[in-house]
């Protein structure tokens, strides 16, 4: 869930500094704001595309070390509240006191990790379609914990392909818009062998490898075969605060990834851990059968073994590894930046047809806006991601 601070409602004074304005409220709250970014946001019709809302103003315009001739509260006590300042050349920019009270504490979502115990929430296929109303819990779920099964879903091949209004468009690559996994002598991947396939994330051989995956059942009559689903981001964040060192080598070593078929090559050189700039979790490149020998030139070399050596051991630790056997019909629908997936051997001869499609975490995440009706900005300001 999102957690909202109540609004810092009620101006105490607003004082200039050397290069920003502070801007105090009756509750404590204090703010410090540059003076460019308050010209940038300036909010009135010289400033804005009043048609688009989008910004006409540019920085550049006016001297970088720009600063108010005036700053003084208007209204103040009353619901229309603002800062109004004053510029040089005898613009003038007013902010609303809730908008920027607003901006002091941005609503964050709260990430739920898990572990072996979790069990993703189950949501109907048909229903999920059908009603806005379950399709934003369902949405919500997912952006909060990473991985949800919708259940009683077609089994015809392609019919993934009816999550597109929900989830979409769809994210494709070099290989099959929509991939099908089956036992396969002549697979170019590990999934189409019967071995045990270790938790991963696919696609890491691009620089930013699909963020959100789908993994339909289509046929499972075969014995073994479960899916694994781990908590990257859970188990990137216990390392971090266990062994901060090896974290920050696998933040800062670029590894190289390639998946190829006999008429495709993807490839791509990047950290298996990646930070915003803020240092939240931003997105896990975590695939051993995909991963290239490392060049002996890398000067971090005996530290980033050290350092993979303990991640692969935490990623395949049963403690971390969530299963369940998808049953025709079924999605798995994992944030593919955060949440790791593999599967078990399969055993016996009983057919299995998997397919996988992907899409992009920031496409469901606004498909949740406008089923929310909110501007985007409200409601997840933490994901990256996932
Ligand atoms: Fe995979
Ligand atoms: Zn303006």
């Amino acid at each position: 869930m999102l957690e909202r601070h109540e609004g810092a409602l009620g101006l105490a004074g607003v004082a200039a500094q050397a290069d920003a304005l502070t801007i105090a409220w009756r509750n404590g709250d204090s703010a410090h704001i540059p003076f460019l970014w308050l010209r940038h946001n300036c909010r009135c019709d010289d400033c804005v595309i009043r048609q688009t809302s989008e910004k006409r103003f540019r920085v550049s315009t006016v001297e970088r070390d720009i600063r108010p001739s005036a700053a003084t509260i208007d209204d103040e006590g009353t619901v229309h509240e603002t800062v109004t300042i004053r510029w040089p050349d005898g613009h003038r920019s007013m902010f609303p006191s809730g908008d920027l009270a607003e901006l002091l504490h941005p609503p964050r979502r709260q990430l739920r990790y898990w572990d072996a115990r979790f069990e993703p929430c189950r949501f109907g296929f048909d229903e999920f379609l059908a009603s806005d109303q379950i399709a934003a819990a369902m949405i919500e779920e997912f952006l909060t914990t990473g991985a949800c099964i919708l259940t009683d879903g077609p089994t015809e091949p392609n019919s993934v392909e009816r999550l597109v209004p929900r989830l979409g468009p769809m994210r494709e690559t070099l290989f099959e818009r929509i991939h099908n996994v089956v036992v396969d002598p002549a697979g170019y991947n590990i999934a189409h062998t019967l071995e045990d396939v270790p938790p991963h994330n696919d696609m890491v051989s691009y620089t930013w490898p699909p963020s959100v995956q789908a993994l339909h059942m289509l046929v499972n009559d075969c014995t073994g075969g479960e899916s694994v689903f781990v908590d990257g981001f859970a188990v990137a964040q216990r390392l971090r605060r266990e062994l901060p060192c090896m974290f920050e080598t696998l933040c800062a070593v670029q590894v190289p990834f390639s998946l190829f078929s006999a008429k495709d090559v993807t490839y791509a050189v990047n950290p298996m851990i990646e930070l915003d700039s803020a240092g939240h979790l931003k997105l896990l490149r975590f695939s051993n059968q995909t991963m290239l020998a490392m060049p002996l030139s890398e000067p971090r070399l005996d530290d980033f073994y050290r350092a993979y050596y303990e991640l692969d051991a935490r990623v395949n630790d049963a403690h971390v590894q969530a299963s369940s056997r998808l049953e025709a019909g079924e999605i798995l629908l994992t944030a593919a930046h955060r949440v790791l997936h593999g599967r078990k051997p399969i055993k016996g001869a009983g057919r299995r047809h998997l397919q996988d499609a992907y899409f992009e975490h920031d496409n469901v995440r606004n498909h949740l806006a406008a089923l929310v009706h909110a501007v985007p900005a409200q409601i997840d300001l933490a994901l990256p991601g996932p």
